[in-house]
């Protein structure tokens, strides 16, 4: 299954793409460790596989990937999924070779709508510690609405932080999904892509 804007290609990750991932992880350990506990500077082949494997439980990874040059941009999906009450936690992190030119804001847009159109969420929460104005920033431009900050919400390596909470319902993200043209399309071997 592959979600694209015409820009980035989304799809899950699978062993084969260990040696990138590990390379990119490594290569943004600073930034992203910083916000994201398990990008350690020995990321490696076990923490690869439980990222793979984390889509036969219930999770839904998806890798960021440049759809002209094919170059492994980043990470993204959703994971903590609660089909009680229809709701899940969107995340995302781009390496840094690649930050500051909309890749994350595209990603999480693709996400954000294959959780509400195809999975039928409802509820999609990004939980943004305070201070990563970055993340921040791709909230706000997805037109998540704050609720509120909650104390000590992350660990990150061994400090608590407290964190935003923004959430995304289906009305804040039909409106871009008409501008942006994003629909289901069934694509040769079943794959689902939606066009920019
Ligand atoms: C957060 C992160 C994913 C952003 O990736 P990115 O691809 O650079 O994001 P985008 O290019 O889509 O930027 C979105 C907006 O953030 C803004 N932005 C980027 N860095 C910023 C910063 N340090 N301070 C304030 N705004 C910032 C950009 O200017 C952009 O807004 P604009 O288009 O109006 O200029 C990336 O920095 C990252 O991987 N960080 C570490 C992991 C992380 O924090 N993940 C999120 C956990 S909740």
């Amino acid at each position: 299954m592959e979600l694209t804007d015409g820009t980035i290609l989304l799809r899950r990750p699978t062993p084969a793409d260990a040696d990138v991932l590990i390379a990119a992880v490594r290569e943004s350990q600073r930034e992203v460790g910083r916000w994201m506990a398990w990008a350690r500077a020995d990321y490696g082949r076990a923490d690869v596989d439980a990222y793979v494997g984390s889509a036969r439980h219930g999770d839904e990874p998806f890798l960021i990937i440049d759809r002209g040059s094919r170059m492994l941009l980043g990470g993204t999906g959703l994971n903590q999924v609660d089909g009680a009450n229809l709701r899940a936690n969107l995340g995302y992190w781009v390496r840094t070779s690649a930050t500051g030119r909309g890749v994350a804001t595209r990603a999480a847009r693709l996400v954000a709508w294959y959780g509400h159109v195809q999975l039928s969420l409802h509820r999609l929460e990004l939980v943004v510690a305070v201070g990563n104005a970055a993340s921040e920033a791709v909230a706000a431009k997805l037109g998540a609405s704050v609720e509120g900050v909650l104390r000590d919400r992350l660990l990150v390596g061994s400090r608590h932080c407290d964190a935003a909470m923004h959430a995304l319902l289906p009305g804040d993200t039909a409106g871009w999904a008409q501008r942006y043209g994003l629909r289901a399309w069934r694509g040769a071997g079943g794959a689902t892509a939606v066009p920019g």
